[in-house]
């Protein structure tokens, strides 16, 4: 089987985890901790990381960190992980949904003007697959009408948005380390700012709120979360980050292959990279159009029956149980691409032969 997308270990992993090991420092707190959060920041060029247990904690965390709660609205796209939606509802928030666009997959920077009422708060862009939102855009719409952004960026570190690192453009950004992402740490995520005050409030609230007194007794003035990642998880991270460029060259490279072999599959729309941004093409994706000889799902059932894994892209969450009663705008494009879009495997360790025989099979 050529998996979607699976990990790459080749590093620093076994000698930085035994250190872990050897020396007992395997809970929250450790030098890795401070490490991870510290290089992570440099690789960004951004002032400031918080380390979290996973990426939905890192983007619940960044909401409570801005104060978002009870009675506000959050501009959020349908056609993406259901994650950061369910982070919107768990601050007691309410998720508007907003279409996407069709070329690159991502929120409609037009449409976020008619959504917002006086309830807005903020607006939290997804860079789904990898490609950055229209960032210019959202953030003049946002300084216009004075509400934060938190950039869910899970899918796309070691993406540019004219030449600043996807994640460090809106007040806070997310970014996840589950294993299928671009650096895993098993399960992991971090949260990203430049503002010194919202880095210092978000670790306040990712550590119980704990305050230790003179006689070593903890208090606790807020409610707080348990959100912290451990010494043993952030030593992965430092030697995942090592590699990151040899990452992220790959990714672009296999894109840019099959790019190359699909350009000419009648019916096959091919993945775009606008020239404003640098997309790491985390995960490969093509449409399949009405022109293709057959659909979306029996182009999977064709391919997994070659020993090949795909998947369809994100069901629209507007559409979910939980969501049914959300407000949203048009929902044209989100429920055009749910129907016909289509990752390929992107696995870092994926080989020209394996890209090749895909193709080969989509293009019969
Ligand atoms: C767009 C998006 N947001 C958030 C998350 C949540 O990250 P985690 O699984 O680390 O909680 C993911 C994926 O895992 C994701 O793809």
């Amino acid at each position: 089987m050529i998996p979607l997308c699976i990990p790459e270990i080749h590093g620093n992993e076994w000698k930085y985890v035994k250190e872990c090991l050897d020396t007992n420092w395997v809970s929250s707190v450790g030098s890795y901790v401070d490490k991870f959060e510290k290089d992570f920041a440099n690789f960004l060029n951004i002032n400031k990381s918080v380390v979290t247990m996973n990426g939905t904690a890192a983007l619940a965390l960044a909401l409570r960190t801005l104060g978002i709660g009870e009675g506000d609205e959050v501009i959020v796209p349908s056609l993406t992980f259901i994650s950061p939606v369910n982070t919107i509802k768990y601050v007691g928030a309410e998720p508007v949904f907003i279409d996407v666009c069709r070329d690159t997959f991502v929120m409609d920077a037009e449409k976020i003007e008619e959504l917002i009422t006086k309830k807005t708060k903020a607006i939290m862009p997804v860079h789904i697959y990898g490609h950055p939102v229209d960032m210019d855009k959202l953030m003049d719409i946002a300084n216009k009408y004075q509400l934060y952004v938190i950039e869910d960026a899970t899918e796309a570190l070691g993406s540019y948005y004219k030449n600043k690192a996807v994640g460090t453009i809106g007040h806070i950004g997310c970014f996840s380390f589950n294993g299928n992402k671009l650096i895993t740490t098993g399960a992991g995520g971090m949260l990203v700012t430049d503002s010194e005050k919202l880095a210092d409030r978000a670790k306040f609230l990712s550590t119980q709120t704990k305050v230790v007194t003179e006689n070593k007794a903890f208090y606790h003035p807020e409610i707080g979360y348990n959100y912290r990642m451990p010494n043993l998880l952030a030593a992965m991270g430092c030697a995942q980050l090592e590699n990151i460029q040899e990452y992220i060259k790959a990714k672009r490279e296999n894109a840019e292959l099959y790019n190359k072999l699909l350009c000419n599959v009648k019916g096959i729309t091919l993945s775009v990279e606008k020239e404003w941004v640098s997309n790491v093409q985390w995960l490969y994706s093509i449409v399949v159009e009405d022109e293709y000889s057959i659909t979306r799902d029996e182009l999977i059932k064709r391919l997994a029956e070659n020993g090949i894994e795909s998947r369809p892209f994100f069901m629209a969450v507007h559409n979910m149980p939980p969501f049914k009663g959300s407000k949203h705008g048009s929902m044209k494009v989100t429920e055009e691409l749910e129907e016909r879009g289509l990752n390929l495997p992107s696995s870092v360790s994926l080989s020209k032969d394996d890209i090749m025989k895909i193709c080969t099979i989509i293009n019969k």
